[in-house]
């Protein structure tokens, strides 16, 4: 089987006067079924790695490849498609549309991929039900709570059943409690669906939840760690 991501003497600038090297020859391995946790100071690089491996973005130079598929081969078309099947994604600030509410923001996905609105609903009631809003469904964002809010987002994320999840400090905008409750969410997703992670986060027991961290510092790995146990087996 091929790697679930790739990134291959990846470089990122920004700018061309005064340029900025937000990753510098940056290589990284993720395996199938591998939770990665993300970790480094405001800056060094963490978003920008997360927008090039969903192909939002562009490295400068270098390769990127997701299930052995180098990005750069594709075109826009192809690649709006694989992000959209392959890679789930999840943020801080949930990004949920303020005018739909929380089942038709979890169809939307299916949807714009062109499935009728009956079996797209269908399909987003099952998913929220898994996420603990099975009675918050119609509820505008507005009206959920930040942890629903997050729930919903994942929720959204997961409709295709991506085999990669990608979030970015997916707790940052949540109470301990609440942000605890997202993780051990996220915890039992990857047990059920055998999710691939890549977690950036600023919180060290979120970072304890995966099976590696990766400390980043000015677009660079700083240091690695495995853990041999994560977060969740520890509390047992
Ligand atoms: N679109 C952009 N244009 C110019 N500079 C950017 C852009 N995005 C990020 N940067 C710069 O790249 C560096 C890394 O940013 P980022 O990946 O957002 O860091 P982090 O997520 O770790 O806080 C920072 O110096 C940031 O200012
Ligand atoms: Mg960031």
């Amino acid at each position: 089987m091929p790697q679930m991501v790739e990134l291959i003497d990846v470089s990122r600038d920004y700018g061309d006067v005064d340029v900025v090297h937000a990753l510098r020859h940056f290589h990284l391995r993720i395996e199938q079924g591998e939770r990665v946790a993300i970790m480094g100071p405001s800056g060094s690089g963490k978003s920008t790695l997360l927008n090039l491996v969903c192909g939002l973005d562009e490295p400068t130079t270098g390769v990127i490849k997701i299930e052995g598929i180098e990005l750069s081969r594709l075109d826009d078309d192809a690649r709006t498609r694989l992000r959209r099947e392959k890679i789930g994604m999840v943020f801080q600030t949930f990004n949920l549309l303020s005018t739909l509410n929380a089942l038709e923001n979890v169809a939307l996905p299916l949807r714009l991929n062109g499935l009728g609105p009956r079996e797209a609903e269908r399909r987003g009631r099952i998913l929220l039900e898994r996420v603990g809003l099975g009675s918050r469904m119609a509820h505008l964002p507005d009206a959920l709570s930040g942890g629903e809010r997050q729930r919903t987002a994942i929720a959204r994320a997961l409709i295709f059943q991506p085999p990669l999840l990608l979030a970015d400090e997916p707790t940052g905008n949540l109470d301990s409690a609440t942000g605890d409750d997202i993780l051990h969410l996220l915890d039992d997703l990857h047990r059920e669906f055998e999710t691939t992670i890549l977690l950036v986060t600023h919180n060290e027991l979120a970072a304890a939840y995966c099976d590696r961290i990766v400390r980043m510092r000015d677009g660079s790995v700083l240091r690695e760690e495995r853990l041999l146990k994560t977060g969740a087996e520890i509390e047992q």
